[in-house]
């Protein structure tokens, strides 16, 4: 079998890590890939991007499976593209993956099929969304519509920043289109959790293991927004209360909405929820798996992946027994110096050798080097009996890893 695999993150070096473990693959291809695939088992990194250019390279090199990694080309249409010229590929449409692509229709959405989430208004006019702002409680959260590349959620303390940043999202553009409509929206308090599901979007919708993301740049979750600084999995706060309220409240009815819609869902939902003392609220939907996440989640994950999303995309998820290791995985994540904001790249990376577990994020590797490329350069995962164990394992492997000016939190898995 020969696989190909989407993206350039993290997330698709642990997606590219797993699928070589079947043996039944005998290739994978990663388009792009990084210089942490390049160097992966049975891998090998194809620099194509352009979504033309994959179907021609799937079909002049019999690939037998697509999986993409990021919302981009989902949102762009890759599945709708590789259907149509009858390759398997694994992952929402185009129409399907406005759940992640537009903030506005997702609200409508699980506004429609009782999925349990914060209140909100949709507003496209400046003046309208500043006098509904007027008569708001405080903190209120302000939403852009479209992509914006993870900058695109602002918590307004109050009025006046409620108005500036109207104004950067619906007048300056900011976002080059994506905030000119905005969804505002009840702000609600608690620990979140990232819980990432397969579906054949007709049938059956499965959980993975739960899992907890770091998304503020400093310790104590403080500071700027990230991708993600690192992962614990499971995730502590999802109690067996909490995962039969998700269950119930937000992913059945989930897969009852795609049905209904009639929605072509073959693939990932992750719901980022935030577990409130009225229990769990759905924040959003992404349409493919999250990152960091997928690095510490994968590593868990005892069952084969390609057989896991061959099954989906055959309608015979239901007869699927996926399991789990026990105990827990813990990922912590080294960036550049100065990320979230402006980085300098192009830093030799020392001690990748060493580390027991590394997934790539940017990172490349030249001349025999392995360089720094990018904001988010790697990650280590580590498995332990318990999470303590987990954490202590990844974080003793990164004291292997050195690059001019790395930083990474300290406090990862820290409850
Ligand atoms: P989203 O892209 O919708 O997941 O939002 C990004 C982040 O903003 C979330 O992970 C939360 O930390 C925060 N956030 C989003 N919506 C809310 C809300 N209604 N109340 C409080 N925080 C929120
Ligand atoms: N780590 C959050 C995301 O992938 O969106």
């Amino acid at each position: 079998m020969k696989v190909l695999i989407v993206g350039s993150g993290g997330r698709e070096h642990a997606i590219a890590w797993k699928t070589a473990q079947n043996a039944a693959v005998e290739k994978v291809y990663c388009a792009p890939g990084n210089g942490g695939t390049a160097a992966e088992n049975k891998c090998e990194n194809i620099n194509i991007t352009d979504i033309k250019e994959l179907l021609t390279f799937a079909k002049e090199n019999s690939i037998d499976l697509t999986i993409v990694g990021p919302e981009v080309p989902l949102i762009d249409g890759i599945v709708d593209e590789f259907k149509k010229a009858g390759l398997k590929i694994f992952g929402p449409s185009a129409e399907a993956a406005m759940l992640e692509g537009s903030k506005a229709y997702s609200k409508e959405f699980m506004k429609k099929y009782g999925i349990k989430t914060a209140a909100y208004e949709v507003f496209e006019d400046k003046d309208g969304a500043l006098a509904y702002l007027k008569g708001c409680d405080y903190p209120i959260v302000i939403k852009a519509d479209g992509l914006a590349a993870g900058k695109g959620v602002v918590i307004c303390e109050n009025y006046n920043h409620a108005e500036e940043t109207i104004i950067e999202f619906m007048v300056e553009d900011i976002f080059k289109g994506s905030g000119k409509k905005v969804v505002i929206e009840e702000f609600l308090v608690g620990p979140e959790a990232s819980i990432l599901s397969i579906t054949d979007g007709e049938t059956i919708i499965l959980p993975f293991i739960s899992a907890k993301d770091h998304k503020q740049i400093y310790d104590g979750g403080k500071g700027p927004n990230t991708g993600g600084m690192g992962v614990i999995s499971p995730n502590p706060f999802c109690t067996a209360e909490v995962l039969e309220a998700f269950d119930k409240e937000i992913m059945k009815p989930t897969l009852e909405g795609i049905k209904a819609e009639g929605l072509d869902y073959t693939g990932i939902i992750f719901f980022g929820i935030m577990i409130t003392k009225k229990g769990p609220y759905l924040l959003e939907y992404n349409v493919r798996m999250g990152d960091p996440e997928t690095q510490a989640v994968l590593p868990l994950m005892e069952s084969d992946l390609v057989e896991l999303v061959s099954a989906a995309l055959d309608k015979k998820l239901s007869s699927f027994d996926l399991q789990w290791h026990q105990g827990a995985s813990c990922c912590v994540v080294a960036t550049s110096e100065g990320y979230p904001g402006k980085y300098k790249t192009g830093f030799e990376i020392k001690g990748i050798d060493k580390a027991n577990r590394i997934f790539a994020s940017g990172f490349v590797q030249k001349d025999g080097v392995f360089q720094t490329s990018g904001g988010r350069v790697l990650c280590t995962q580590a498995l332990g009996a318990t999470l303590e164990d987990a954490r202590a394992k990844a974080y003793e492997d990164l004291k292997n890893v050195d690059f001019q000016g790395i930083y990474y939190r300290k406090d990862i898995g820290v409850i």
